[in-house]
């Protein structure tokens, strides 16, 4: 698959079958997540790979949260756990993806962007395999039962989880707005143009 054919065409996956997803796909697409740069090669990102069974202990920790220490009343809760359920058993692979916080803000901030870059290049790779992908957030990844369960370190902050497997949805129309409403050439006065002297483009 061409660069530009997979970055237009992945989109984000919700309806996924019951296939599982098998590892060398998750491996490949973790070969090509550690190929995103990251300033002073700190590697800032943690995986966590949640496979069909292990699934089970995720929702069991995030019922254990729910229930103890949050202090919702039991209906409140009941259907919190029910609605996390569901959400965790949508799809057969979960990959909860966390940052390593560094020891100042400056390396936090670039540790989770070099960890965003690595989700993107895994998110690509997974659909260039044949296989449909999610960014989602949520708080349950942060629940001290959940970074319990998945062993994930303290000094790490929760970037995402990827809900990978093969798509059971109908492709929905994607949009995007062309990039020059965002961009501004600095200096620049030409159209389409390259600059003489300098011989950089002109928009
Ligand atoms: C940081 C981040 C967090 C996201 N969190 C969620 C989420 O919690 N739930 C969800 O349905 N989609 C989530 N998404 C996916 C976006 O909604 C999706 O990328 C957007 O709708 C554009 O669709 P596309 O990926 O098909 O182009 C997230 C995306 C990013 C980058």
């Amino acid at each position: 698959m061409q660069l530009n054919d997979a970055i237009q065409n992945r989109a984000s996956i919700k309806v996924f079958s019951d296939e599982a997803v098998p590892v060398t796909v998750i491996e490949s697409c973790l070969d090509a997540a550690v190929w995103a740069p990251n300033h002073h090669l700190t590697e800032p990102w943690r995986f966590f790979v949640i496979p069909d069974e292990a699934r089970e202990l995720l929702a069991q920790a995030v019922a254990t949260h729910v229930n103890i220490a949050r202090g919702l009343e039991w209906a409140q809760a009941k259907a919190q756990v029910i609605k996390e359920r569901k959400h965790i058993f949508s799809a057969p692979t979960i990959i909860a993806i966390y940052s390593d916080m560094g020891t100042d803000q400056k390396t936090e901030k670039e540790n989770l962007c070099a960890t965003a870059a690595a989700i993107q290049n895994l998110l690509l790779t997974a659909h260039s395999l044949g296989y449909g992908a999610i960014w989602r957030t949520s708080d349950i990844y942060d629940y001290p039962t959940v970074r319990q369960v998945l062993q994930v370190p303290p000094s790490t902050i929760p970037v995402g989880a990827i809900f990978i497997g093969k798509s059971a949805q109908r492709e929905v129309p994607r949009r995007r707005r062309p990039h020059a409403l965002f961009t501004t050439w600095v200096g620049a006065s030409g159209s389409g143009t390259t600059d003489e002297t300098t011989g950089a483009g002109k928009p």
